[in-house]
C-alpha cells in the first residue's frame, strides 16, 4: 500500500504530478485546517507532509499520530512547532540556499520600486494622468552610493549586501545575532549595535528570520530612531514589525517610505491602510516565486520527504537531532 501524504497550498505541478505516482497524496488548499472533515481525516492517515506555510502546532500533530515527517516548502519555518516536532520524533526540513538569490532579487526590486516609486508613477502612466512634463512632486530619491541597513546577515543579507556593494556601490553596514566576519571582508559591510544602524541607515532592510526573539523587533521606538528620509524595507516576516506602527510612522513623516512583500496578516484584510498608501510598496510574499526557484523548492521539499519516508536523513533537515537519536 502506497504511503498516504498530505499535500497544502503550494506544490508545483510537475513535482505533485511525480509525488502521486509514488505516494497516496492528497492536495488541499485554502481550507480550514481545525475544521475541514477531509483534511482532518487525511491528516489522522498521513505519514508525511508537505506544502507553505501550514501551522504546525501541538493541537495538529495531536491528530496526526503516523507523521514521520513535515517537509515545508519555504526557508522559512516559523510556521512549525520544531519543540514538539522534536518531541514526537517527527523530521523538519525546509528549503534553503536554492531560493538565496531570487530573495535578494526581490528585496532588491523593493528598494528601488520604493525609491524611484515605481508602481505609483506606473499608475499615473497607466490611469492617463501624464499630461505634462513631471516636475519635483514626483522625484525618487537615489539608491547608488547610498547607506544600507541590513538586520540579519545570513545568506539572503549576504546576497543582498552583493549585490549593494558591486552593483550599486553601496556602504553597507549590518547588524546580526554574530559578527560575520565574511561579509566584512567581501562587502566592506560594517557591524553596528542595533540602535546605530537604524539611526545610519538610507533603507533599512529587515531580512531576519521571525523567532521569539525577532517577533515585533521593529516597532514605534525604531521607526523613531530611522531617518525621516529612510526607506524601510520588510522581507522576513510580517510578525517581525509591528505593522502599526510602521502605518504611522508612514503617516507622520518619521519614514520616506517602505517596501512590503510580508505582512501581519496573508492576505491582509481589504480596510488595511497600507492598501491607501502611496509611499507604501507592496508585494503578495512572492519573494521566491519564480518559476526556477519555486520548482526547485519544491523539487528539494519533495526530496526531503521521499528520504524521510524512506527512513533515509533527508538533505536539508532543521530537527537533525531527530536523525540522530534514530541512528
Ligand atoms: C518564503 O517566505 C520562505 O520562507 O521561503
Ligand atoms: C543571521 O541572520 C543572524 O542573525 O546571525
Amino acid at each position: 500500500m502506497k504511503k498516504k501524504v498530505l499535500a497544502y497550498n503550494r506544490v508545483e505541478k510537475p513535482v505533485l504530478d511525480q509525488l502521486e505516482k509514488e505516494f497516496d497524496v492528497r492536495f488541499f488548499k485554502n481550507i480550514d485546517v481545525d475544521k475541514d472533515p477531509e483534511f482532518l481525516e487525511w491528516l489522522g492517515e498521513a505519514e508525511g507532509i508537505i506544502g507553505l506555510a501550514l501551522p504546525v502546532t501541538k493541537q495538529l500533530l495531536d491528530r496526526a499520530p503516523n507523521l514521520k515527517i513535515v517537509s515545508n516548502v519555504s526557508v522559512g519555518y516559523d510556521n512549525l512547532d520544531i519543540s514538539e516536532l522534536t518531541e514526537r520524533n517527527i523530521i523538519a526540513t525546509n528549503t534553503p540556499d536554492i531560493l538565496t538569490d531570487t530573495v535578494a532579487d526581490t528585496v532588491f526590486g523593493l528598494i528601488i520600486s520604493a525609491a524611484r516609486r515605481i508602481p505609483e508613477l506606473d499608475n499615473k502612466v497607466k490611469s492617463g494622468n501624464w499630461t505634462e512634463p513631471l516636475g519635483p512632486e514626483h522625484y525618487g530619491i537615489d539608491v547608488h552610493h547610498k547607506t544600507l541597513g541590513i538586520i540579519g546577515m545570513g545568506k539572503i543579507g549576504a546576497a543582498i549586501a552583493q549585490r549593494a556593494r558591486f552593483g550599486f556601490d553601496m556602504d553597507i553596514i549590518y547588524h546580526s545575532r554574530r559578527r560575520k566576519p565574511e561579509a566584512e571582508e567581501r562587502f566592506d559591510a560594517v557591524y553596528r549595535d542595533f540602535d546605530q544602524l537604524l539611526g545610519e541607515s538610507d533603507f533599512v532592510c529587515l531580512i531576519t528570520p521571525l523567532t521569539p526573539e525577532t517577533e515585533g523587533m521593529i516597532g514605534k521606538r525604531e521607526f523613531g530612531l530611522m531617518k525621516n528620509t529612510a526607506i524601510f524595507i520588510n522581507g522576513s516576516r510580517g510578525k517581525t514589525i509591528i505593522e502599526s506602527d510602521l502605518i504611522e510612522a508612514l503617516k507622520k513623516g518619521e519614514i520616506a517610505g517602505c517596501g512590503l512583500d510580508v505582512f501581519e496578516k496573508e492576505p491582509m484584510d481589504l480596510d488595511n491602510p497600507l492598501l491607501g498608501m502611496k509611499n507604501a510598496v507592496t508585494t503578495p510574499h512572492i519573494g521566491s516565486s519564480t518559476w526556477e526557484t519555486e520548482l526547485a523548492m519544491s523539487d528539494l521539499a519533495a526530496k526531503n520527504l521521499r528520504a524521510g519516508l524512506a527512513g533515509e536523513k533527508p538533505p536539508t533537515m532543521i530537527n537533525a537531532e531527530v536523525w540522530e537519536d534514530k541512528g
